[in-house]
Parts: C-alpha cells; sequence; structure tokens
C-alpha cells in the first residue's frame, strides 16, 4: 500500500527515457485512462494490486518510448479526444492554435472549407463542431489514417465529407472555397537525426517527412491548387516549420496572394502562414 502520489513518484522514476515531471503527468495519464481517477485526485491508499493487468502491459509499453497516444488509442485535440492509429499523426498543440484562429477570424455562417492532409481528422471536424454550420471537406491520401477520421466524426457527431485524394497528384474535387487549411509533411529528411526516439519510432513517416531537396513541395502544390480552389478572397491557412516561414510567405506572395503574413504560437514561434486570394 502506497499513497496515490508515492505510486505516481515510483513508477514514473521507471520511465527513465523522460524528465521526472513528464514521467509524472504520463504515469497519472494512464492510471486515470485504465482506473478513471482524475490526475488532480489525491488518494489515501493506493493499491496496485488490484490494478487490472492491461494497465501493467500498457505501463511497459510506454518505458520502450510509445507514446502515451498510441498505447491508449485516443488524443486530446481542441477539447475533445480524437481516435489515433499507427496510420495517424498525433495531433499537436500548435495544430489547435491554427483551428483557434480559423475559427475566431471566421464567425460567418455558412463556409466551405477543405482540409489537406487530415490524418485523425482533428481539423475539419473541430472545425465543424466549433464554427457557425459551415461546409467541410477533408482529404488525406492514407486510407487508414481516414479510416480513423472517419471513425472520430461518427464519435464526435461532425458532418465531414472525406475522401482519398494524393495532393501532389491529383486535384479535389471541389471548388469555390471560402477557407483551404492544411497542415502537410514537413519536416526534411535530414532533421530525422535531431528528432526524438518516439515519434521517429512510432508515428508515421508519410505524415511527417518531405525530401531534402525540395522541402516546400506540399506549400508550393496546395499554394497554386488553391488559386483554383479558393474563391476570390477565400483565405489559405497552412502550419508551418519554424524555419520556413519566410520562403513559405515568398512563394505565396509569388503566386499573387495578398495579405500574406506568418504568425507566432504561443511559444513565440513561426508556425502559421496565412493568406488571402
Ligand atoms: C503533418 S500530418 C497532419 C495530420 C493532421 N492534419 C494534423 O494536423 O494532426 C500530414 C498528413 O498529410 C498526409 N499526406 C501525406 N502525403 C500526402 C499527399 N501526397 N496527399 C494528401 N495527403 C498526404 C499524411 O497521411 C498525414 O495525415
Amino acid at each position: 500500500m502506497s499513497t496515490f502520489q508515492a505510486l505516481i513518484s515510483s513508477w514514473a522514476s521507471e520511465l527513465s527515457i523522460y524528465e521526472k515531471q513528464e514521467a509524472e503527468s504520463l504515469v497519472s495519464w494512464l492510471l486515470e485512462h485504465h482506473l478513471g481517477w482524475r490526475r488532480t485526485q489525491i488518494l489515501d491508499e493506493a493499491d496496485d494490486s488490484s490494478f487490472p493487468q492491461q494497465l501493467f502491459g500498457d505501463f511497459e509499453r510506454l518505458k520502450t518510448g510509445k507514446p502515451i497516444q498510441y498505447i491508449m488509442g485516443k488524443g486530446p485535440f481542441y477539447g475533445r479526444d480524437f481516435f489515433v492509429s499507427a496510420a495517424t499523426l498525433i495531433p499537436r498543440n500548435e495544430t489547435e492554435e491554427l483551428v483557434h484562429l480559423i475559427i475566431k477570424e471566421n464567425p460567418k455562417a455558412g463556409l466551405r472549407i477543405l482540409d489537406i492532409g487530415t490524418g485523425t481528422g482533428c481539423i475539419p471536424i473541430s472545425l465543424a463542431l466549433e464554427m457557425n454550420n459551415p461546409e467541410v471537406y477533408a482529404l488525406d491520401i492514407s486510407e487508414e489514417a481516414l479510416k480513423i477520421a472517419i471513425q472520430n466524426a461518427e464519435a464526435l457527431g461532425a458532418k465531414v465529407a472525406f475522401s482519398t485524394c494524393d495532393i501532389l497528384k491529383q486535384t479535389p474535387d471541389v471548388s469555390d472555397l471560402d477557407i483551404l487549411v492544411s497542415n502537410p509533411p514537413y519536416i526534411p529528411e535530414r532533421e530525422k537525426t535531431d528528432m526524438h526516439r518516439n515519434v521517429l519510432d512510432f508515428e508515421p513517416g508519410l505524415a511527417l517527412f518531405v525530401s531534402n531537396e525540395d522541402p516546400l513541395i506540399f506549400y508550393r502544390t496546395i499554394a497554386k491548387k488553391g488559386k483554383h480552389l479558393l474563391k476570390s478572397g477565400g483565405k489559405l491557412y497552412f502550419e508551418i516549420n519554424e524555419k520556413y516561414g519566410i520562403q513559405v510567405a515568398e512563394l505565396m506572395n509569388e503566386l499573387g496572394y495578398t495579405e500574406v503574413k506568418v504568425l507566432r504560437d504561443l511559444n513565440g514561434k513561426e508556425r502559421m502562414a496565412f493568406g488571402r486570394r
């Protein structure tokens, strides 16, 4: 028998691949997931002999560096839980900021929106649920990711039309858009060496990497196609690699987008770009 806090500290000490504070928060997240305990709940007595076997199995997986969202099969995004799988990226905080910006800047009813490279569907589903009666479309090259996105839309009661499309080779079958949004793959292969194992070993390469020779391929292709997909005055929103703010803005300017700007996230990093057709 030990107190809840002592139990968390003791389990966290076995998660040596993480900093102490992060390890403790992962352990309490896992306990919450299996036992229904709230992270803030302090129990006088916690007896781990009564814990379900699966919790111990999941804890072993956590020790291998597997992200907790893949272990639990879900992760939070903009106030809701989204299913994730090996085929989808884990939704990130930066992307929540992009979603927040779009919601804030577009209060009008009935806007037509397309999300390119949708993964779990976290962007279009959040927009569908938070905006004023929009018409939302989303696509991805990965059929496996789309299965998860469809599951998420059903579970959360969001109306989104999903389709398969390779944006580098095909043109989506939607037009007259008010908003085009994308968080495409943007990490050059060469940056793999600086990345954490828990991203590299578990998150899908297809969602993350682009060639060293042409790291902006998705931005250029989407911005070019956006000229036909967006209606005049329509808005293009990108999540970007903090290293490429200037280049992304340049290519949007060259293509004739107006009001082009690069925006910083809460950590002060240039992580979003905007332009108007
Ligand atoms: C960085 S992830 C973003 C996922 C999700 N939108 C999010 O923000 O969490 C990029 C997504 O683009 C998809 N993708 C990669 N290549 C693509 C292509 N050629 N055409 C369409 N989607 C592609 C990947 O499958 C992945 O889901």
